[in-house]
This record gives C-alpha cells, structure tokens and sequence, in this order.
C-alpha cells in the first residue's frame, strides 16, 4: 500500500472510530421490552423520584429510577441494577456522587435522538460548575425504548464501590436530571431536578417516607470512583 493510500485509510478508520471502538465499554441486551413500574419500591428496590410518589407509567411528569444492588464481592464493590424513566426530547439521567458539591458525579444517560431512537451514554458531571464530559465506565445489559417524550432504560453498573476509606461502599448521594440532544447525539447540559440526600443503595427502605429527615453525621465524604476515563465530547459529536 503506497502512502497516499494509507493516509486515506486511517482518516476514514478515524472517522469511523468514534462511534464503534468509543462505546465499546457499553453493551446491550437483546431484550428491547421495558416495562418499569413501582411494584417493590421500598421492598426489593430502592426508589427515588420526583415528583414524590409519582406514577411512572408515563400518564403523567414522572422522573423515576429505581437501584438494586447484588451481594457485595470485595474488593470490587457491588453491581448495581437501575431502572430509569422520565419524560424528555432529549434524555434523562441519573447520578451518583459522594459529594453533590465536590469532585464529580457518575451519570448515566438514557437519551433520544431526533428520529426517536434510544442510545446510552456514561458521562461524568463536575460537581463545581456542572459541567458534563462523556466517560468510558462500563455499562451492562441495557435495554431501553422511547415513545414520544418516554423515556424507559434499565442498565447493569458492574464493580461499583463509593469509597476506600469506610465500610459505606453502597452510600451516594443520587439525583435525577434531564437534558437536551445537541448536533445528533451530543449531550447538552445538566439540569438536575432532584438531588438526594445520601442513600444506602443496597437498603429499599434507605428513602422511604424519610425524605424530610435530615441525614445522619458520618455518612462520610466519600472518593468517587478513579476509573473514569475522560473522553473528549466532540469525539462522540463526529459520530
Ligand atoms: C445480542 O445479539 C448479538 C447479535 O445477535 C449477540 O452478539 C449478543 O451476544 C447478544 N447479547 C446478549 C446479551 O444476548
Ligand atoms: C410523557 O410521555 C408520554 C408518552 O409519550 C405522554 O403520553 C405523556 O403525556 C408525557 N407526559 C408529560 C407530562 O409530558
Ligand atoms: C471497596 O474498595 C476498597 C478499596 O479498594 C476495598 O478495600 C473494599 O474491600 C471494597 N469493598 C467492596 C465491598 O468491594
Ligand atoms: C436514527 O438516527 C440515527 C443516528 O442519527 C441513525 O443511525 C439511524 O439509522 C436513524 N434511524 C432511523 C430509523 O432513521
Ligand atoms: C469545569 O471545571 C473543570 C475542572 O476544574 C475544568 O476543567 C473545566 O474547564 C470547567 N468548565 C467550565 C465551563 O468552567
Ligand atoms: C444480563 O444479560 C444476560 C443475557 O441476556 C443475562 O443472562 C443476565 O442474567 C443479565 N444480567 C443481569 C444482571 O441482568
Ligand atoms: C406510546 O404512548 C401512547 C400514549 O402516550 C400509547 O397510546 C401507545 O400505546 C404507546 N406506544 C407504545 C408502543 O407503547
Ligand atoms: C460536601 O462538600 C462540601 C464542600 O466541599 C463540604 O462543606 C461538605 O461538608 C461535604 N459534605 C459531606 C457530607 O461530606
């Protein structure tokens, strides 16, 4: 292969990278039915919407998602199970954070394009000027499905572990956001509709009818998780 050829090879290979090898860390199931509901909200599943007791069927404004958490495996934390749900042209979110208003917040993005299709998307919020960067942790079995405004996904968060300093592995602090579709599939900016007072996600019963309570002392400035890789946002915007 002469020069010349070789160049254009690797500007089309380039081109194409962004979209396949930049969300090789994300994977699917094949199962496209999503159905969430509140069935084992503060039972078998730690619920937090807004607004409070809303009905996540879609009939009426309801930003909902719901974490189970699987035995925890040291050193590699616990996998988390989430269910996400709210209304929106563009996507939902939902966060996770030690601090709200320190270091940076795991998020994770359940969107839709201008044709209507759903995609993915792990990012990372600044928690000083809520800025939002696209990341490259790794998301498991997502299924999701759009129908006007409504938006359904549910995702597996594999080795998730909020600290190295105490035993509170499971405690975030968790909000629901929701945001604009820019050029494609670009994520806009944050607006966050509910932050969460620190919860035990591996506890239902951790935001149960205890939403005016104020939180305990020693929930712990927590480290947020090192493994997020920053990947530049106009990558993912050639795509
Ligand atoms: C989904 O389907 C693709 C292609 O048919 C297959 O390679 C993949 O393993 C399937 N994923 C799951 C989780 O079954
Ligand atoms: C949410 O989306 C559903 C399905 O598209 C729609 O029927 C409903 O009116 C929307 N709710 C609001 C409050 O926009
Ligand atoms: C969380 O991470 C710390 C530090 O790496 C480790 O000591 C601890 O065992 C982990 N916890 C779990 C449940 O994996
Ligand atoms: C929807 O848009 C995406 C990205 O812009 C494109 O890959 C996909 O083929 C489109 N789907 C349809 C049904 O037009
Ligand atoms: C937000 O803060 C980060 C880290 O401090 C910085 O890199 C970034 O440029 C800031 N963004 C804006 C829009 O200020
Ligand atoms: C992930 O998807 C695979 C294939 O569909 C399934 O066997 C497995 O149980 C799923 N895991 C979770 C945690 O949902
Ligand atoms: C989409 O939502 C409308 C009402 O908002 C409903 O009538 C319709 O059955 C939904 N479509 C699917 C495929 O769920
Ligand atoms: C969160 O961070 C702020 C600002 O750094 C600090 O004042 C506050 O004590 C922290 N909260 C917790 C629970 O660590």
């Amino acid at each position: 292969m002469d020069r010349g050829l070789l160049f254009v090879a690797s500007v089309v290979m380039g081109c194409l990278a962004p979209g396949v090898s930049g969300n090789g860390h994300l994977s699917f199931a094949n199962n496209t039915e999503v159905h969430i509901t509140r069935t084992g909200c503060g039972l078998t599943k730690l619920c937090v919407e807004t607004p409070e007791q809303c009905d996540p069927t879609g009939k009426t404004s309801c930003l909902f998602a719901s974490i189970v958490t699987t035995a925890p495996s040291p050193p590699n934390g616990v996998d988390l199970l989430v269910e996400l749900l709210g209304n929106s042209s563009g996507y939902i979110a939902l966060g996770l954070t030690a601090n709200e208003t320190e270091g940076t917040s795991m998020v994770f993005i359940c969107a839709q394009n201008r044709n209507g299709s759903f995609f993915f998307r792990s990012a990372q919020r600044n928690n000083l000027n809520n800025t939002i960067s696209l990341t490259q942790r790794i998301v498991k079995n997502i299924t999701g499905s759009v129908n006007g405004t409504f938006i359904q996904c549910k995702f597996m968060l594999p080795a998730v572990n909020a600290t190295t300093r105490t035993s509170h592995v499971t405690t975030f602090v968790t909000f629901l956001a929701v945001g604009n579709v820019i050029n494609g599939m670009g994520i806009g900016d944050i607006n966050i509709h509910l932050t969460n007072k620190p919860l035990n996600l591996a506890d239902p019963t951790s935001n149960v009818a205890t939403t005016a309570v104020p939180t305990t002392a020693g929930s712990s400035a927590l480290t947020s998780q090192a493994v997020m890789v920053l990947l530049s946002v106009l990558m993912y915007r050639l795509s």
